[in-house]
């Protein structure tokens, strides 16, 4: 693989079996299939619903597979955490998506969820799951949602989808962030992907100009509004060789909403789908 994980302490690949399954079909995007996962002898239905591509690029089934594997990872860690009075926290993107679709299976295992935004909320209760309110909701007991980039301490680059500030804000609230990728996401030091800013409309060029002055090139992420009603400027080029530092930097900027790093809320796991397995990560010792 092109990005190695640098120090990571591998903890598991007891979920090998995920990347042995067969498919009894392949079908294309937006298309319906079926696939049979042998270890567990039984069927499941599989939508495979390919979300908007951030990544140069065609994304390869293999990608997806490894996506998905890492969603039925998360879920399987999750299962016996759960009681009829938890609610659970969702995260958004074509990986969240794969794990929407396996929290399908136990919707009679827990109370509810909360969305972080608005399409997966549609998602969820497309498929029946309760979707309520963070306000309403006394402990969001877990949180899963996927990443643009994660490094060794599980800092994370988030945003690619442009929900960062709600997907933020669920996993401060949350005690527990699982964060769910393919190896493809992992680096060294964060920052090839380009961090995603969440801007007041009226302070984009106001904003912009701080950006320059912190070393960064920022674009403004055209014809997209957030959930919020606000809009993004994509910035390239940060020095991110202190995420902690340079998250505080970015949301001190006035007219800054959120940006995409999670370095201070780092994820608690870090479930990677690679082409041998799903992998198990906590943060380094010492970090
Ligand atoms: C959305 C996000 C997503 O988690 C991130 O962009 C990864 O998306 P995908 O799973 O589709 O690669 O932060 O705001």
């Amino acid at each position: 693989m092109s990005r190695q994980p640098c120090g990571w302490r591998k903890q598991d690949r007891f979920l090998r079996a995920f990347c042995s399954r067969t498919r009894s079909k392949k079908k294309g995007p937006g298309s319906e299939g079926e696939f049979t996962s042998p270890q567990r002898g039984k069927k499941f239905a599989r939508t495979a619903n390919f979300w908007t591509k951030k990544r140069e690029g065609p994304v390869s089934n293999d990608q997806e597979h490894m996506k998905e594997a890492a969603a039925i990872a998360a879920l399987e860690a999750i299962e016996p955490k759960l009681t009829r009075e938890t609610v659970v926290g969702v995260g958004t993107g074509s990986t969240a998506n794969y794990f929407i679709d396996a929290l399908t299976r136990i919707k009679h295992k827990f109370d509810a969820a909360v969305a972080s935004s608005a399409a997966t909320a549609e998602r969820l209760e497309s498929r029946g799951i309760h979707v309520i309110d963070l306000n309403a909701c006394n402990e969001v007991r877990v949180y899963v949602d996927g990443a643009d980039e994660a490094d060794g301490q599980l800092q994370l680059i988030k945003g690619g989808g442009g929900a960062l500030t709600r997907e933020k804000i669920i996993a401060s609230a949350a005690t527990e962030f699982i964060c769910i990728v393919d190896e493809t996401k992992l680096v060294e030091q964060l920052g090839t992907f380009p961090l995603p800013v969440e801007v007041i409309p009226m302070a984009r060029g106001l904003v912009a100009r701080s950006l320059v002055m912190l070393g960064g090139q920022p674009i403004y992420r055209e014809h997209f509004v957030t959930d919020n009603g606000n809009v993004i400027l994509d910035v390239h080029a940060l020095d991110l060789t202190t995420p902690v530092e340079t998250e505080r930097a970015i949301n001190n900027i006035t007219g800054v909403v959120t940006n995409g790093l999670f370095a201070q809320r780092c994820a608690d796991l870090l479930v990677i789908g690679t082409p041998s397995g799903v992998e198990l990560r906590t943060p380094s010792r010492g970090s």
